[in-house]
Formats: structure tokens, sequence, C-alpha cells
């Protein structure tokens, strides 16, 4: 089964990290090995290109998709939460670029037995890790109504979370579908305030999706790594799709710029900390019309880029 993966921002991703000859990258999210290949083709000389994927199906498709350039590129079935270790074992010690591109392919999306969507009837799954202990079912097992009433609305911002968690609840062991789920959900939102544009259930599949992969706290370790790992001048890129996202790159891109963690009120620094990344985005950089009418998946994406000093 094919399923092509349209790679969003491309273009702007090769501007910003600028890959020159003899440099060492990483791209942190292979996926379908969109931007991988971009990059390979934009600089023939890039010396180590450093694949990372935590599903063993993409690193399996990208490895295929990329054999042509060789040993230079090397595949990590890992988390990029594990990039220190990764570099270690690859014998780097630092790196002149890295692109993270988040959320799931269209791959994963579109394989029902992955359970990542709401339209295509699925397993209860959403791990991207398939060997991870934790698959959806599980996690609503595992939660009370209370527990997850907050895992929606703080990862889905979801304004009906309570009954939405209710419904579940009560619900829990005639649902063993996606789309058993997504019925559920859609049930408990009052038909009035349905969204006209998406699906009821979106934001619930996206919180238990986030909460499955550990999604947040895993980008917040993977973007320190990253910033540790980078060469002086050396670029981050991520590419975020929802605002969660979106806010932690943005935060941790503000924290690093400023230096200084001493509350405002203070005198003087006492903390000693000094800038480490230079913000390249001021604004996250958007698709162009063409891309967003190329593209869907390209319509929430945002990038944005650092520097390390
Ligand atoms: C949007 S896709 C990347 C597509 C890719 N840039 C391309 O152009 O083909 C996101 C990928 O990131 C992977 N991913 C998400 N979180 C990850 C993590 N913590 N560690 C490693 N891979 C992760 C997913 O499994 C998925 O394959």
């Amino acid at each position: 089964m094919h399923m092509e993966h349209i790679s969003v921002l491309v273009d702007e991703v090769l501007a910003n990290l600028r890959p020159a000859p003899g440099g060492v990258y990483v791209d942190a999210t292979v996926g379908h090995g969109g931007h991988a290949r971009a990059l390979l083709e934009r600089e023939p000389g890039i010396a180590r290109l450093i694949c990372i994927d935590q599903d063993s199906d993409a690193i399996a498709r990208s490895g295929a998709e990329l054999a042509a350039f060789g040993s230079r590129v090397v595949f990590c079935n890992q988390s990029f939460t594990e990039l220190r270790d990764i570099l270690r074992q690859a014998g780097i010690h630092a790196i002149d670029g890295i692109v993270f591109d988040l959320g799931v392919s269209t791959g994963q999306l579109k394989d029902p037995s992955r359970g990542f969507s709401l339209y295509l009837e699925g397993p209860l799954d959403m791990r991207m890790n398939a060997g991870a202990p934790l698959h959806a079912r599980n996690l609503i097992e595992q939660l009370d109504t209370n527990e997850l009433a907050d895992t929606i609305y703080r990862y889905g911002e979801e304004r009906f979370s309570r009954r939405i968690a209710a419904h579940i609840k009560a619900r829990q062991a005639d649902i063993t579908t996606t789309a058993d789920l997504a019925m559920v959900v859609s049930e408990a939102i009052p038909a009035r305030f349905h969204p006209r544009s998406i699906h009821p259930a979106t934001k619930t599949f996206q919180a238990l999706r986030i909460a499955v992969n550990n999604e947040l706290q895993a980008l917040e370790t993977g973007l320190q790594a990253a910033c540790d790992a980078l060469n002086s001048s050396g670029r981050m890129c991520v590419i975020s799709f929802h605002s969660l996202e979106d806010r932690i790159v943005k935060t941790m891109f503000k924290r690093w710029a400023a230096g200084c963690v001493c509350p405002r009120d203070l005198p003087v620094c006492a903390c000693g900390c000094t800038p480490r990344m230079r913000i390249v985005t001021p604004r996250a950089v958007r698709p162009g019309s063409a891309e967003l009418g190329a593209n869907a998946r390209a319509r929430s994406a945002k990038l944005r880029v650092a520097e390390r000093l």
C-alpha cells in the first residue's frame, strides 16, 4: 500500500538549515524521508545525515527510499529524546543542523491498523512506536473520568472534555475501535456545538494521541538535546502543527535567546545564564498559497528556526 506523504515547508527548511559540504545534520523525524531527501539533493557534500524515527515502519520506508545515498545516511529507530545517545553511538560530537517535523505522517494516519484516524476504522492504538507499552485503549481504561477529562482538556483544548470523558467511561466496554470512539465523542457534544470544518472528535483524538506518545514532554527533551548538540552557527528548524507544540518551541527559543532566568525584579543577574541561541524567525514561517493549495496538511504548519550562538 503506497501512501504518499507530502512534506511541508521544504524550501523554507532548506533555506534556513543551509546545508553545507562536510556538514553533519539530523532529521529527527524522518517519516517518509521527504525532508531528508531534499537535504541530500540540495547538498550532495553532506558528510552524515542521521535519520531518526520512533516508528519502525518509517525507518524501513525511508531506509529504502534513501538507500541510493549510501552509508552517509544513518537510520535510528529511536525517539529523538535519545538524541544524545544516538550521536554518541555514531561517534558524533556536534551537529551543524537539525530538523523536527512533528506529528504523524500520512502513512501512519492512513493505515487503519495504527488507529490514528477518525475516519478509518481500526484498533484504538495511536502509538507511533508500536513496541511502546501504552496504547489508547489502555489509556482510556487506566484513567478515571476526571483524569481523562483533564487529558482531553489539556492536550485537545476541548471545552466539552468533562462530558466527553463521562460518555467514554460510561461506554468504555463497547469502545474497541476508532469508529466507536469517534461516535461516542460525537454523541457527547451537543449537535449545535459540532464544529463545521472538523470532525467533532478531532480534538479528543489529538489529545489521546499526544498522551499516548507523551509528545509534549518528548518535544521539550528533544529540543533541549538538539540545542546542546549544535555547533556554533548550527541551526534548528522545527515544524509544528498545533498550538501546544508551537508554544513549547516558542517558549524554549525565547528562554535560550534570553539567557538569564532570574526573576524580573532582581536588580542584578544571579543565575549567570547567558544566551545560547539566536531566534532567526521572530514570527513563525507559514506555507505560501501554492503550498496550501497543494497540501491540506500544510494549513496548520508553522516553522520556527533558531541558531546556536
Ligand atoms: C510528519 S512526519 C515526518 C515526515 C517527514 N519529515 C517527511 O518529509 O517525510 C513525523 C514523523 O515523526 C515521527 N516522530 C514523532 N515523534 C517522534 C519522536 N519523539 N522521536 C522520533 N520520531 C518521532 C513520527 O513517527 C513520524 O514518522
